[in-house]
This record gives structure tokens, C-alpha cells and sequence, in this order.
């Protein structure tokens, strides 16, 4: 397989977590370039399932899994999903799993003030998973953070204690929460270094090297293209790049190592927390949608909200991420409707807009203009050829894909990963 990187097309839970899984096994190494524990990535193997916050999706089929840079790290979580995946007989050795020296940690501070601010206005809530994903990004770029390579470092210490201090006077005498214990925190840490110091490495180094030898690397995002910093919907959004590009500063590598870009799309739309979602239905065919895809947070176990699938933030989607084709996941789960829309474009005042908007006024002001298809009845979770699937399922994959100008290459059918039909499998050359 040519070395690829998989990104979420919409606002997340695209099933990214399976599509990593399925081609890990066309590659050698997988990297995760962004986020952290607010992502939830499931994966379904002979029925057992696995689910990985931290740990790169690629650690169920043995290879060896990378931690980015650009990742932003709760140690505690981490050491737990360690032990989770070591009970399931996962390898999750040193060996296995590298941590990059220059990830950042994610402090009991950061997740005490994501919560404060969600708290403080709750007209301004952005719904985030409350794991302090904004304030270690906040620090990252303040230059206050702490990254894996400060951990090693004796005077680690010192430095902890100074920024907490800081943190802890804005969370009692601003927010009026209680402080983080600053003693708790320095003994908590010296555990955690005791058990992924040996982990940590130069993984650019590593990366470079594998890519020398001939090895092929697949790179995992998290979140979705639409709750990227900059192309999201801001300030509705997470806090790091989690369109393609960032795969490559999320790890070390140049644009030039790339090959393809696959863009993972869920058949209908869903969202987790706040923020405008325009094709987002109200109706019992929302209700369908969520009851039959089990559509709750793998992280926080909120209810999704479910809409039609949105052609617009798909086009969006292939232009910002550079799509060389889709994985579209789920489509078991709209068996059964009568009919089925297709976001095409949106009217605004009148006026049709054909790109997705930036305004979050305009965005909440846009009407979804759909196209309607006849849906299918059969359940086609057990369909594992493309031939065999109903001529409706086959009408609705051609029609995103020419409004989209993108090939659809993977079609999921069900969580297991023998529920996935490959077409062409561009991913073995
Ligand atoms: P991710 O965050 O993008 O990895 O996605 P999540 O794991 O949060 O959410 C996707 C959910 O859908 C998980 O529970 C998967 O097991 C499940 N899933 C993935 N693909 C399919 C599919 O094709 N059909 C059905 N019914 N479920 C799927
Ligand atoms: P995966 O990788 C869906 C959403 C949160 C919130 C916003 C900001 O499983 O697809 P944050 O805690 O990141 O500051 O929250 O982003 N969000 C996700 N929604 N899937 C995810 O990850 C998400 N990670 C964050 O619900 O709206
Ligand atoms: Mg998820």
C-alpha cells in the first residue's frame, strides 16, 4: 500500500477507527497526528470489539503504532487504554508503541479549566468532551506547554510546579473552582514517567527510517474536517488542524511522502456537542438514524445528533483534504427507508450558495436544497460484494460520487471488519 493518510469528512465518528483498522493490514506503521482522548475509535474484530482514544487503531493487527507530535496526551489515559489493550492480548510494548518526545501532555489543569469554561457560560458552551483538549493546545502555543521530552528532564519538576500555580490561581479566584493539588499531581507524574519514559522517541527519525527501508505508513486523524481549528465550524470545533495536511507536521514528515488521501463518510451526517448542522433532522427518520446506528459518543456517551448526508461538506471536504477517494461506512444502517435525501446545496436569502459557508450566521440561516432517491429495504450487512448489493445502494454510492467528482473505494456494511467491501483496492500497490 502506497503510504495514506485517513481523515473524518464530516464532524467525526465517521468510523475511522474500523477503515485504520482494515487497511493496517496493507501497512507496516500507523501514526496518529493530532487530537487525543476526545476522539473515540471503535473497532470490531470476530465480534470482540476494541476502543482506542490514544493508542493508533493499528495496534489490534500488530504494527507498530506511533504517537504523534501533534497529539496532545492525558498520561493517565494513556497507561489505562495500555493496560486495556494488554488484557485483550494486544502487544502494546515499547517496541510497539512510540510516543513522540515532542507530544504534549495534557495536565490535571487543563481538564479543570476545559470544564470551568464550559461551565462559567453555558450560552457560549461549545459542548467540548471536557478531557482539556483546548487548554493544552492553549499552552502549546503560549509556549507554556509540557511535552514528553520536558518529562525526562530533572528540573521537569520545578516547571510543572510554576505553571500550575498559575492555572490554579485563574480556577479558584476567577472560575471559584477548586485548585488542582499541585503535590498529587508531581507524584502522579513521577508514576507516569516510570512506565512511558521507554516509549518515548525521535519519531521522525523513526518514521524516516521505515520510509527508507520501503515500509509503508498509514496516518490516522481523529475528529472530523469540519471540526478542524481553521476549516471548521469555529468556534464550534476542536482545537487542532485535522485535515490532511496536518499529517504531516503532526509527525514529521513533508507533503512529498503522501500518496492518497482517504476521506472517511459516514451514509447520513451526525454531530456530537454544539455548533450548526444544517441537514440535522428533528423527525422519526432522525430518530431511526440514531436509534439504528447506535449513534452514541464512544468518549462521552452523548447522543449524536443525525441528519441526511450533506454533499456540500463533502465537496468542502475533498478540496481541503485533497481526496483521492471515500470510505463510506454505515451504509447498512439507512436499509429500510423509503426514500433518501442528498444535501446538494444550500439556499441563503434566495440565493443558492454552492461551497460551504464560513459565517456561522450564514450557516445557520442555510436551507438545505436535497435531491431524493428510492431507498432499499434489504439488510445488506451481509452483502460482501459490490455486485450483490441492491440497485438502490448502487444508485446512491454513483450519485456522491459525481457530485462529489470522488471515488468511492471502500464500502462499509456493518462494524465488523469483514463487513467491508474494497473496490479496485488501490491500497495493495
Ligand atoms: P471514529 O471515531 O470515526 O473511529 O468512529 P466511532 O468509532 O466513534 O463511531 C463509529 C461507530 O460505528 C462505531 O461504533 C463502529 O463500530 C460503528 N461502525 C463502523 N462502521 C460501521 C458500519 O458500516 N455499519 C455499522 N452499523 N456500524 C459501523
Ligand atoms: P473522533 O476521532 C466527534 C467534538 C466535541 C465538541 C468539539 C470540541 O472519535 O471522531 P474538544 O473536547 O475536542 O475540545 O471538543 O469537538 N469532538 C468530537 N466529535 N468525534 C470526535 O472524535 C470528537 N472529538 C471532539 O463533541 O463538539
Ligand atoms: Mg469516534
Amino acid at each position: 500500500m502506497a503510504n495514506t493518510v485517513i481523515v473524518g469528512t464530516q464532524w467525526g465518528d465517521e468510523g475511522k477507527g474500523k477503515i485504520v483498522d482494515l487497511l493496517a493490514e496493507y501497512s507496516d506503521y500507523v501514526v496518529r497526528f493530532q487530537g487525543g482522548n476526545n476522539a473515540g475509535h471503535t473497532m470490531v474484530v470476530d465480534g470482540e470489539q476494541f476502543v482506542s482514544h490514544l493508542v493508533p487503531s493499528g495496534i489490534i493487527r500488530g504494527n507498530t503504532c506511533i504517537i504523534g507530535n501533534g497529539m496532545v496526551v492525558d498520561p493517565e489515559v494513556l497507561i489505562n487504554e495500555i493496560d486495556y489493550l494488554k488484557d485483550k492480548g494486544v502487544d502494546v510494548s515499547p517496541q510497539r508503541l512510540k510516543i513522540s518526545e515532542k507530544a504534549h501532555l495534557i495536565m490535571p489543569y487543563h481538564k479543570g479549566l476545559d470544564h470551568a469554561r464550559e461551565a462559567y457560560n453555558k450560552k457560549k458552551q461549545i459542548g467540548t468532551t471536557g478531557r482539556g483538549i483546548g487548554p493544552c493546545y492553549e499552552d502549546k502555543a503560549a509556549r507554556r506547554g509540557i511535552r514528553f521530552i520536558d518529562m525526562l528532564d530533572p528540573e521537569f519538576e520545578e516547571k510543572a510546579r510554576l505553571i500550575a500555580e498559575e492555572k490554579n490561581f485563574f480556577l479558584e479566584h476567577f472560575y471559584k473552582c477548586d485548585p488542582v493539588d499541585i503535590n498529587d499531581m508531581i507524584a502522579g507524574f513521577r508514576a507516569h514517567r516510570e512506565r512511558l519514559a521507554p516509549h518515548v522517541s525521535d519519531i521522525s527519525v523513526i518514521i524516516d527510517q521505515v520510509l527508507r527501508n520501503g515500509k509503508r505508513v498509514l496516518f490516522e486523524g481523529a475528529q472530523g474536517t469540519h471540526l478542524d481549528i481553521d476549516h471548521g465550524t469555529y468556534p464550534y470545533v476542536t482545537s487542532s488542524n485535522t485535515v490532511s495536511g496536518n499529517a504531516c507536521s503532526g509527525s514529521g514528515v513533508g507533503p512529498k511522502k503522501i500518496d492518497r488521501i482517504t476521506g472517511i463518510v459516514k451514509a447520513y451526517t451526525t454531530r456530537v456537542g454544539k455548533g450548526p448542522f444544517p441537514t440535522e433532522l428533528f423527525d422519526e427518520t432522525g430518530d431511526f438514524m440514531q436509534e439504528k446506528g447506535a449513534e452514541f459518543g464512544a468518549t462521552t456517551g452523548r447522543r449524536r445528533r443525525c441528519g441526511w448526508i450533506d454533499a456540500v461538506m463533502l465537496g468542502n471536504a475533498v478540496r481541503l483534504n485533497s481526496l483521492t477517494g471515500f470510505a463510506v461506512t454505515k451504509l447498512d444502517v439507512l436499509g429500510g427507508l423509503e426514500n433518501l435525501k442528498i444535501c446538494t446545496g444550500y439556499k441563503y436569502r434566495g440565493k443558492l450558495i454552492e461551497h460551504f459557508p464560513t459565517g456561522l450566521d450564514v450557516l445557520a440561516g442555510c436551507e438545505p436544497v436535497y435531491e431524493t432517491l428510492p431507498g432499499w429495504k434489504e439488510d445488506i450487512s451481509g452483502v460482501s460484494s459490490y455486485q450483490e448489493l441492491p440497485e438502490n445502494t448502487k444508485r446512491y454510492l454513483d450519485r456522491i460520487e459525481q457530485l462529489t467528482e470522488t471515488p468511492v473505494e471502500i464500502i462499509s456494511v456493518g462494524p465488523g471488519r469483514d463487513q467491508t467491501i474494497m473496490l479496485n483496492n488501490p491500497f495493495r500497490q
